[in-house]
């Protein structure tokens, strides 16, 4: 989703969110950033989870995984900055080799990414022989490379769906592996170490909890939690899915299964509904600050670069999850 807003509509956005002394540095920052992004003819792509200062003030383009990574195929620009981390960098990189593709923050990593290399996947490639893989975007460039076609949150059952095989090898979520085993007959062959640090932390008592104190509570999970978390809740989609979701919903008071940022992010665009109850912070997403992107711009820092025999075989894979994804089923 496209977004520009001026410095005024911004301060908006942050007013309901911090405090005023916080708004005047935010904003000085912003501009500056803004200054250099014209300067360097750099784009910024902005995932859901970045703070709202981050979010409303320097993005471009803001989305889910498979609406930036689409995005990331489709810019004009010297720089690509992405505000998110490393693996959505690193796609963005193997999708544009020629561009520079900047992270504000090398250590912003994955635990989902982390739990996987591209040994793990031969060695399960040779102990079931012939057995697609499909490995949800959340993983390293090595990874992709060993995949027969990727998949982001917003597309997974649709990508398991339309694989021509009974059997598939589904990595690294074991959560979400484990959700889109309960809507299809194909068996799904998972990776128990894949977990998100973040969603895992739900728990099917926090919404029974939430449940009891809000008669009309809409309740909207990630699936990269746990199945009963999701089979307690209302909706269960991509970040970008679910702030559709809440959009189209006349309810008022919403429960986000997710990280904490998405709630601040859609409290200000949704001024007149109630998000409550508890979240969970994702330290890598919260490691990319504006001070840290005003760096990465001035001194084109830090370059995020993949060796041209990976990238190409990981392009494929993600390529063949833009094809199947944006057919019709
Ligand atoms: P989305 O693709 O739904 O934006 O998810 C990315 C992510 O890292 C969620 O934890
Ligand atoms: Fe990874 Fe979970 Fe953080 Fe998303 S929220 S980047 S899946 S650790």
């Amino acid at each position: 989703m496209k977004l520009n807003l001026s410095i005024n509509e911004v301060k908006e956005k942050l007013q309901k969110l911090y405090m005023p002394h916080e708004i005047d540095q935010a904003i000085d920052l912003i501009k500056e950033i803004r200054e250099l992004k014209k300067q360097k003819n750099a784009v910024i792509l902005g995932h859901n989870y970045m703070t709202p200062d981050v979010y409303y003030g320097v993005s471009d383009f803001v989305g889910d995984s498979l609406g930036l990574a689409k995005q990331a195929s489709e810019v004009d620009a010297d720089i690509i900055l992405f505000n998110g981390v490393h693996f959505m960098a690193e796609t963005a990189s193997v999708l544009n080799p020629q561009k520079k593709v900047l992270i504000a923050d090398l250590q912003a990593g994955c635990s989902l990414a982390e739990s996987i290399t591209a040994e793990d996947v031969r060695r399960l490639k040779q102990m079931y022989p012939g057995v697609p893989v499909v490995t949800y975007i959340n993983c390293s460039a090595e990874v992709k490379a060993e995949t027969d076609v990727c998949c982001t949150s917003a597309n997974a059952l649709k990508i398991v769906q339309s694989i021509d095989s009974d059997t598939i090898i589904f990595l690294p979520d074991v959560y979400l592996g484990k959700n889109i085993q309960k809507q299809t007959n194909k068996r799904l062959i998972l990776w128990e170490k894949g977990k998100c640090m973040v969603h895992e932390q739900y728990t099917k008592e926090d919404i029974e909890y939430y449940r009891k104190q809000f008669d009309d509570l809409l309740v909207i999970a990630h699936p990269e939690c746990n199945t009963d978390v999701t089979e307690a809740s209302d909706f269960t989609g991509s970040t970008s899915q679910m702030a559709d979701f809440i959009r189209k919903s006349p309810r008022k008071n919403v429960l986000l299964v997710t990280e904490c940022s998405m709630a601040d992010n859609l409290r200000s665009e949704f001024p007149d509904k109630n998000f409550i109850g508890t979240c969970h912070t994702c330290p890598h997403m919260k490691k990319i600050t504006l001070a840290k992107i005003r760096d990465a711009l001035l001194y084109e820092q830090y370059e995020v670069k993949v060796p041209e025999e990976i990238a190409e075989k990981a392009r494929k894979s993600i390529l063949r999850m833009f094809d199947l994804s944006y057919t019709k089923a």
